[in-house]
């Protein structure tokens, strides 16, 4: 829930939604001597505090990248150490998104997670769905390409449904706006800022659509480092930058869309 004595003025100039690819877990291991898990662990208690500062700051939707698609690669037991966390993570924050009124909700692939984290995943995602607070959106097996493949069935499946539709049809209603609606969650804007912690610049797969004209932030710090104070920093800087979305800037300072 946002401080009460957050400036209207603040809270407007605030990203509504905010995307992190929380990165850098294993490397916070390894210069430890520890083993990878150990980092997943620390990204997980990293990542239960954003969702509690970036619900006190304001933050309308905070998408946090949890499992890739193509993290499936990865050694076995590191994948299961991921779902387990997930797992407990539903489990023991159930409490505290009941009384920040926060909504969880899934982007990504939910037929080909593990079943008792889908299950799960599901329960939760129903029990918070009418908390009007924050919502924190796991994508969960989610990769960008994967999402609008997905996207593309559905909307073919929806317009073939409808008698005497032809190729030239179906194309004349291929738009833009129809298909974003096939999306994951056509109703959560796209994101206004993306950060990505451990110094890479990528995009490695996440919100490929949404992110069109998304702003980014990097960050150096390894994400198990990452504080309220870094999320603030992030924000600051996001303020600062001047987004014309492939428009113009007037001279009254209001963005004009050619
Ligand atoms: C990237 O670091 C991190 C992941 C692939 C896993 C992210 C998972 C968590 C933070 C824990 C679960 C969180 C929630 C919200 C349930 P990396 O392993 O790629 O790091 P590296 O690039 O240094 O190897």
């Amino acid at each position: 829930m946002p401080d009460e004595n957050s400036s209207r003025s603040s809270l407007l100039s605030l990203p509504p939604h905010v995307g992190i690819i929380m990165d850098g877990n294993g490397r916070w291991a390894q210069e430890r001597g520890q083993i990878r898990t150990q980092g997943h662990l620390e990204g997980l208690k990293a990542a239960k505090a954003m969702v509690k500062a970036a619900s006190d700051l304001g933050i309308r939707y905070l998408t946090l990248f949890t499992f890739s698609t193509e993290n499936w690669k990865r050694a076995a037991d590191e994948v299961g150490f991921i779902m387990g966390l997930v797992i407990k993570y539903l489990k023991a924050e159930y409490d505290f998104a009941r009384e920040n009124r926060i909504r969880v909700r899934h982007a990504g692939d939910m037929a080909g997670l593990p079943e008792d984290v889908r299950k799960d995943l599901q329960e939760t995602c129903e029990a918070t769905a009418n908390f009007t607070g924050m919502q924190v959106i796991l994508a969960l097996n989610y990769g960008g390409r994967d999402e609008i493949i997905r996207a593309f069935r559905r909307f073919a499946l929806r317009a073939f449904r409808e008698p005497g539709v032809d190729a030239e049809k179906f194309l004349a209603s291929l738009t833009e706006t129809g298909f974003r609606e096939c999306l994951d969650n056509p109703d959560i804007p796209d994101p206004d800022l993306i950060i990505r912690t451990a110094g890479e610049f990528r995009i490695s797969n996440f919100l490929l659509w949404e992110a069109a004209y998304t702003e980014y932030y990097i960050s150096q710090k390894y994400w198990p480092d990452w504080t309220k104070e870094d999320l603030e920093e992030a924000i600051e800087t996001f303020r600062k930058r001047d987004r014309r979305f492939g428009g113009l800037k007037s001279q009254s300072g209001e963005t004009v869309h050619e």
